[in-house]
């Protein structure tokens, strides 16, 4: 049989080449290291002994067949799940076990496959929250409201509206978020993580739902955040040609372990790949 499990990708396959990598790395140094992480729920064993070694500045794929625990994998990097076994380092510091919000504060910012935004708050606003783990105002600054708090707002309003205009929602500030459109809260929810100033951002299916030619301009916002930003962007998408044409690197996960990893090439040839999204069929 000489059918490519790639062409079950529903996107048209123009995405754009990757950019180029970040100048001035001879060596490439690891941000994210995973080293043998088990995760089970009871019975299930929805991660085994995967490990991955995500780069500075690197643009990195993971995909996989339906449940195969790629949202599993960045619930436990981001502090949402405890891992069963293993570790989790950002730049050379264990993070599992931490809170979500100390996650955050190292430099760690995701998105989720199903959005979560405060839908009754506007577009601005929602964008503000996420800045808060950067802030120094407290609860109590909130109140009583000092002038250097104001100061600390007007400052955080100014910075929330460019990060708005940097995924492409600068006069959108004032629409409260429910009422955007499907890809304009997709950018709204990047916007948010961004203002949290991430040193990683892990975006979990982020052009679900998409047409064609807003995949591509999401290919192209991820690439221009890479290079302005210095960002290393961990990508799970189900849009494999997507993934193959924008990423360094890709992972490959099936029922819970890694089964490859690598180059776009190498992994699209790679058999175990073949086999596992084509159902047992090998080329
Ligand atoms: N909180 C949970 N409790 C029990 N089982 C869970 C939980 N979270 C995930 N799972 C199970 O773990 C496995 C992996 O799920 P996960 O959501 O990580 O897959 P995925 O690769 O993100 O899939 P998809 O591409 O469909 O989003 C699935 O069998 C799922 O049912
Ligand atoms: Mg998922």
């Amino acid at each position: 049989m000489n059918k490519s499990p790639w062409s079950m990708s529903n996107a048209d396959g123009q995405a754009p080449s990757p950019g180029p990598a970040p100048k001035g790395q001879a060596a490439p140094t690891s941000l994210l290291e995973v080293s043998g992480v088990d995760k089970r729920f009871g019975g299930l064993a929805a991660l085994t002994e995967v490990s991955l070694t995500v780069h500075a500045g690197e643009l990195y794929g993971l995909i996989g067949p339906n449940a195969a625990g790629n949202t599993t994998l960045f619930n436990c990097m981001t502090g949402l799940y405890s891992v069963t076994e293993g570790q989790i380092r950002l730049s050379g510091e264990a993070i599992q076990g931490l809170k979500p919000h100390a996650i955050v504060q190292r430099g760690f910012a995701r998105t989720f496959q199903n959005i979560r935004l405060f839908s009754n708050m506007t577009a601005l606003e929602n964008v503000m929250v996420g800045r808060h783990p950067r802030t120094r105002a407290g609860v109590l600054g909130a109140v009583l409201r000092t002038a250097a708090e104001r100061r600390e707002e007007a400052a955080i309003r100014e910075t929330a509206h460019d990060w708005l205009e940097r995924v492409g929602l600068k006069n959108k500030g004032r629409s409260l978020a429910g009422h955007l459109p499907y890809g304009a809260q997709r950018r709204l929810e990047i916007a948010r993580a961004l203002a949290t100033e991430p040193r990683i951002l892990a975006l979990d299916e982020p052009v679900a739902g998409m047409n064609p030619s807003e995949r591509r301009e999401m290919a192209d916002l991820f690439l221009r955040l890479r290079h302005d930003h210095q960002l290393t962007l961990l990508l799970i998408e189900h849009d494999v040609k997507l993934v193959m044409g924008l990423c360094d690197r890709v992972a490959v996960l099936d029922y819970g372990r890694k089964i490859a990893e690598g180059n776009p090439a190498a992994v699209q040839r790679d058999p175990a790949v073949i086999k596992a999204y084509l159902g047992g069929h090998a080329a």
